[in-house]
């Protein structure tokens, strides 16, 4: 009797664990483990995706976005389930349903912001088995194309300002002069954050001597994105003296910038004339700024 009982018993352990092992093997669900970067303003799918078998059904499936402990979005009786949901979350966030059909739990995050940064955690539950995973989000932002601000001082140097707002995270910034010179050392850098959204707003500034004619790079890079964005200006400036009645310094200063967009490249020229000298001491300074927009020119052309 005892021979014929034991046996039993341990056949139906070990068809447990056997089970029990198998489930494990066979269900396992996958997540960007490296982590993902979601670009700020605009959406980002959350990448899960789970085994389905044969015997697999949406009605006893269930998918749980997480973000720490907060609820993002649950899905269960094949329905979403938004009884829980966390406000910050709020008709923002979509799952695939058609596609779940095929394993695929990945969830749609619209107008992403740096409070959406963070540890996502996803955990499916099916008759096959369940796993939660978890991974990070990153959340990046481009910097706008930037503006040049170009200011001649009464003491006769020049000042390049670019500036470039709402960007993240904080940027490398680097300032050529022909080409090799690295002069980001003797470069005014400010970098301010934005107390709700947290991105940057950069201004970054290079003082020439008057007279010097230079050939400038000016390169923005964020990292995150593979960003990069590289400007070239060319600073001829001249100094003229002219004779008359209405004997006046003329300074002209001609500013090429050839600003190389990653598609395009153009080339702008600027004209400053300075008539009276009494006009310009009475001022620090006068500045000309252009804006290039991504693909498009604008010149503008200042008479100071
Ligand atoms: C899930 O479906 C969406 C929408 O078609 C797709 O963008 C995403 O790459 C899919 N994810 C997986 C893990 O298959």
């Amino acid at each position: 009797m005892d021979t014929v009982k034991f046996p039993a018993s341990l056949f139906s352990l070990l068809l447990l664990l056997l089970s029990g092992v198998s489930s494990y093997t066979v269900f396992e669900i996958t997540v960007p483990s490296a982590g993902q970067v979601g670009v700020y303003g605009r959406a980002v799918v959350l990448s899960c995706s789970f085994p389905v078998g044969s015997s697999w059904d949406v009605g006893s499936t269930m998918i749980t976005w997480q973000h720490n402990l907060e609820v993002v979005h649950s899905f269960y009786h094949n329905l979403d389930q938004l009884g829980r949901q966390s406000p910050h979350y709020a008709d923002r966030t979509s799952l695939y349903h058609e596609e779940m059909l095929k394993g695929n739990a990945s969830l749609r995050l619209e107008r992403v912001t740096l409070k959406d940064e963070g540890v996502y955690t996803c955990l499916v539950s099916t008759q096959i088995g369940s796993q939660k995973k978890s991974f990070r989000l990153k959340v990046a932002a481009f910097f706008p194309e930037p503006h040049l601000h170009i200011s001649l001082l009464h003491n006769g140097q020049v000042d390049l300002l670019l500036t470039s707002q709402g960007g993240y995270p904080s940027p490398s910034l680097q300032w050529l002069i022909g080409n090799t010179e690295d002069v980001t050392e003797v470069t005014q850098t400010q970098l301010e954050q934005d107390e709700n959204t947290k991105l940057y707003s950069v201004n970054s500034k290079l003082t020439l001597t008057r007279g010097t004619n230079s050939f400038i790079t000016f390169i923005l890079k964020n990292e995150d994105l593979g960003q990069e964005i590289r400007r070239n200006i060319n600073l001829f400036s001249e100094n003229e003296e002219t004779g008359g009645l209405q004997a006046r310094h003329q300074l002209v200063i001609f500013v090429v910038l050839l600003f190389v967009m990653v598609n395009s490249a153009a080339v702008v020229t600027f004209l400053f004339r300075r008539r009276k000298q009494n006009k310009f001491n009475k001022k620090d300074n006068k500045t000309a700024n252009s804006r290039m927009m991504t693909g498009n020119m604008a010149a503008l052309l200042h008479t100071l």
